[in-house]
C-alpha cells in the first residue's frame, strides 16, 4: 500500500524561500525586501517600490528615471488587442477581460526566453505599462466609447487614473490610489503568485504566466472581498443598524467582509495606512456616510472578535477609497492588485524552475491518506506534501531551495 501525507490546500507547506517580502502576522508587520510597508508608504511610490521588488534593490534617481521612461513609452496598446476587446461582452467581467488581454500580449511578444533578463526586463516593462491601459479600456469600451488614450504629461499613477475616470486627477487623489497600488504589489505567496509560479516554472512566456495569476486571482476568495464591503455598508445602510449587524453574524456564524486574515492575527498594517488615507480623503471631500458606518463597524467588530484575532483587514478600507473616487465595484480587483502581478511574476520566474518538479505532483486515492506529521524541514531542506511508496525509496523525496 502507498502511504501519502496529504495536506488540504498545502496549508503550512513552504512553497520557496524568499526575502522579496515578510510578513509578521502576530505583530503586524510586512516588508518589501527588508524595508517595512509604512516607510515605503510614506516616502516611495508604486512604480519605485516595483523596482525594488524585482530588482531587490531602490533605484539610484537615474534608474528610477530610466524606468518610469520605459514604462511610459510602452504604455499604448496595439490597435488589435483594442478590436479584440471591442468584441468582449459588455457583461463580461473585467478580471475575464484583463486575463484575456494579458494572454493576447503573448500573441505579440512571446518569447519564451526566460534566461535571458533583457527580455525578461522588457516583459515586465510591457506588463506594467499596458495593464492599466487594457484595465481602462475596457471599462470605457464596455459602454460603447473609445478608450481614453494614455497622457504622457503623467506619470503611472495618476495616468491610470485618469484613463479609469476620464478627468485629470486631483493630486492628492493620484498619491492616494498610488499608495494603494503600493500597499497591494506584493504579499508573499498567496494563492495567485503561487499560480505564476507554478506557470512559470514550465519556462513558458511571462504573458501566460501573468494570465494564469489573474485567472487565479479572479476568484471570489482570493480578490474580491473589498467590492463585498460595499454590498454590506449598503446593506447594512445606517450607524444605528451596526451593532445588530455584527451580532446576528456573530450568532449566525456569518463571516464580516473587510475582517480577518490568514496571517495577520492584529489589525492589517495595510488597514491602518489606507484608514489615514480614507480620512485625508473625505477631509478634502467631505465625510462619506458610508465611511461613518465602516468607522463604527470597526468599532463593534473589534468589541466582539478582536479576542479571536479578527480586526480590519487591507479590503475594508480599499473599496471606501475606490468608491470615493469613482471607480465602479467590479473594476475594485483589477485595479488594485493586477499592476502587481508583473512584480510578482519574474521574482516567480527566478526560483520556479526550482519547483519545476511540480510536474511529478501526485493526486492520492483517499483511502491511501495517512494521518502522520504532513513535512519535516531542515534549514532549507523541505520535504514536500508527498512521499513516495517506501518499495521504491527509502527516504522522502525532497527539493533543495
Ligand atoms: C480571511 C479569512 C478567510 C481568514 O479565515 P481563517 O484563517 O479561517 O480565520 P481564523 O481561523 O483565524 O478564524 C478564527 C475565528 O474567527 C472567526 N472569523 C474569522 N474571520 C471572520 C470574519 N470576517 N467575520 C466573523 N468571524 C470571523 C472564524 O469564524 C473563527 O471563529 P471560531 O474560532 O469560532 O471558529 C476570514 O477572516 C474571512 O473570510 N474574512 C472575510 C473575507 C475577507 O475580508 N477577505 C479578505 C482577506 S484579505
Amino acid at each position: 500500500m502507498t502511504v501519502c501525507d496529504y495536506v488540504p490546500g498545502l496549508e503550512n507547506i513552504p512553497a520557496a524561500q524568499s526575502g522579496i517580502s515578510y510578513v509578521d502576522g502576530k505583530q503586524g508587520i510586512l516588508e518589501y525586501r527588508g524595508i517595512r510597508i509604512e516607510e515605503l508608504a510614506a516616502k516611495s511610490n508604486f512604480v519605485e517600490s516595483a523596482y525594488l521588488l524585482i530588482w531587490g534593490k531602490l533605484p539610484t534617481q537615474n534608474e528610477l528615471e530610466a524606468f518610469e521612461t520605459e514604462i511610459r513609452y510602452h504604455r499604448r496598446i496595439k490597435y488589435r488587442i483594442r478590436d479584440m476587446m471591442k468584441c468582449f461582452p459588455e457583461t463580461g467581467h473585467p478580471m475575464d477581460a484583463l486575463q484575456t488581454s494579458a494572454a493576447a500580449l503573448g500573441l505579440f511578444y512571446a518569447r519564451r526566453a526566460l534566461a535571458d533578463p533583457q527580455y525578461i526586463r522588457e516583459a515586465v516593462v510591457r506588463l506594467l505599462a499596458k495593464i492599466p491601459t487594457m484595465v481602462a479600456a475596457f471599462k470605457v469600451m464596455r459602454k460603447g466609447n473609445d478608450p481614453i488614450q494614455p497622457n504622457d504629461n503623467l506619470d503611472y499613477t495618476a495616468n491610470f487614473l485618469y484613463m479609469l475616470t476620464e478627468q485629470i486627477p486631483d493630486p492628492i487623489e493620484a498619491h492616494i490610489f498610488d499608495v494603494c497600488l503600493t500597499l497591494h504589489a506584493e504579499h508573499t505567496i498567496n494563492a495567485s503568485t503561487f499560480s505564476a509560479m507554478v506557470t512559470s516554472s514550465t519556462m513558458t512566456d511571462p504573458y501566460a504566466v501573468v494570465a494564469s495569476a489573474v485567472g487565479t486571482l479572479a476568484g471570489p476568495l482570493h480578490g474580491g472581498a473589498n467590492e463585498e464591503v460595499i454590498q454590506m455598508l449598503e446593506e447594512i445602510g445606517s450607524i444605528d443598524n451596526v451593532r445588530a449587524y455584527v451580532e446576528a453574524c456573530v450568532v449566525n456564524k456569518k463571516r464580516i467582509m473587510g475582517f480577518g486574515h490568514r496571517v495577520y492575527k492584529v489589525k492589517d498594517p495595510r488597514a491602518t495606512i489606507l484608514q489615514e488615507l480614507v480620512e485625508k480623503l473625505f477631509a478634502k471631500e467631505g465625510v462619506d456616510y458610508f465611511y461613518e458606518i465602516a468607522v463604527e463597524l470597526e468599532k463593534v467588530v473589534e468589541e466582539k472578535l478582536a479576542h479571536k484575532g479578527v480586526y480590519a483587514n487591507v479590503d475594508f478600507y480599499s473599496g471606501l477609497v475606490y468608491r470615493k473616487l469613482g471607480i465602479p465595484t467590479d473594476l475594485f480587483t483589477p485595479i488594485l492588485r493586477s499592476p502587481a502581478s508583473p512584480v510578482g511574476w519574474p521574482i516567480g520566474a527566478s526560483r520556479s524552475r526550482k519547483i519545476a518538479s511540480f510536474d511529478r505532483h501526485r493526486s492520492i486515492a483517499a483511502s491511501t491518506i495517512s494521518p502522520i506529521s504532513p513535512w519535516q524541514s531542515g534549514s532549507v531542506r523541505v520535504v514536500l506534501a508527498w512521499r513516495s511508496p517506501p518499495s521504491a525509496s527509502a527516504t522522502p523525496l525532497s527539493i533543495d531551495w
